[in-house]
């Protein structure tokens, strides 16, 4: 952030465009010391966004402090107070800086809530950033990142955007460079998974000798450098998360079949679901894929997304 912090003028708005991400591959290790299992993944930033609007709260007609509000998927069924990560992270920052947090924060979301596709953690992404921006406050980089994985293991990615590959519990980042755009058709679901709960499932399957740690994450970072067609990455994608999001989550497993008998080329559970993804060949094929599988029904939402993406933009 460090020179690129405009100053905000009295009365401004800040607002930032932050995307969800996938997990083309998503290897889960063991369970560490710390309780954190380690993670060999693939992140990949999607078309889907929430926006992220900051302004004074005493500019209005409000004492200093921390407010949210929230506007689209998930509005009402969200925490606005200290629970929700974007409060944590604007309160973080804040500390960081040394000054009285002043904000009224509004989220409008379109990237659905506890689906596995880090909405809450791209909020706290949006908040870090408006914040700053809006507290002019100098910050490099680096320091950024680190105050993002204090804040959760996904959050330094949806600072970032684009490809990465997510390595420690999946807040150390490399940078991956993909030629191409893959489409997707997203299908949520009525339910939700807490993410603890399928780590936790994770480990119960392998107590009784299901799945396995899928650490190489190099076959897919090739794919994309070298612009692989989708018939190739639908070979490619990996989640060792999707057996236990199906075991917590039953009607996962009709919902992935349904998608693949309408002609998608795979069906991948996004993270720790129960969002599903399902891949299309090109943008045609998603528009028409998303319309069969609304049509079957079975799924809460469907829609079209495409990646990679820039990470947050103003
Ligand atoms: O890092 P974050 O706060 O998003 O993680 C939420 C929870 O998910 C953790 O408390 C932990 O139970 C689980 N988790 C894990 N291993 C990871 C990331 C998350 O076990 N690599």
């Amino acid at each position: 952030m460090t020179g690129q912090t405009a100053p905000a003028q009295p009365g401004a708005q800040i607002s930032i465009d932050v995307p969800a991400k996938i997990n083309p591959h998503l290897g889960v290790g063991d369970p560490r010391a710390d309780g954190y299992h380690a993670l060999s993944t693939v992140y990949q930033a999607i078309s889907l966004h929430d926006t992220v609007t900051a302004q004074r709260r005493s500019e209005g007609n409000g004492e200093p402090g921390i407010e949210i509000t929230i506007s689209g998927e998930g509005a009402g069924t969200l925490p606005t107070d200290e629970a929700n990560l974007a409060y944590k992270a604007a309160k973080l920052i804040a500390l960081y800086a040394g000054i009285e947090p002043d904000v009224k924060l509004h989220l409008n979301k379109r990237i659905p809530v506890a689906g596995g596709l880090a909405g809450g953690s791209a909020d706290a992404a949006g908040a870090l950033i408006a914040c700053a921006r809006l507290w002019e406050v100098e910050i490099g980089d680096a320091e950024l990142e680190r105050l993002a994985a204090g804040l959760g293991s996904d959050v330094p990615f949806c600072l970032k955007g684009g490809t990465a590959i997510g390595s420690g519990r999946g807040e150390k980042l490399t940078p991956v460079n993909a030629k191409g755009t893959w489409h997707w058709v997203v299908a949520t679901t009525d339910t939700q998974i807490s993410t603890p709960d399928c780590y936790k499932e994770v480990d119960r399957l392998r107590e009784d000798g299901i799945g396995r740690y899928s650490s190489d994450v190099d076959p897919l970072v090739r794919a994309f450098e070298s612009g692989a067609s989708a018939d190739e990455l639908a070979r490619l994608l990996i989640n060792d998360m999707e057996a236990a999001a199906v075991s917590l989550r039953p009607q996962l497993a009709s919902l992935m079949h349904g998608g693949l008998e309408e002609g998608a080329l795979a069906a991948h559970v996004s993270g720790s679901g129960p969002t599903v993804l399902f891949l299309a060949t090109d943008v045609k094929h998603a528009v028409a894929l998303a319309r069969r599988i609304r049509m079957r029904g079975g799924a809460k939402s469907v829609h079209l997304a495409h990646g990679p993406v820039n990470g947050p933009a103003a």
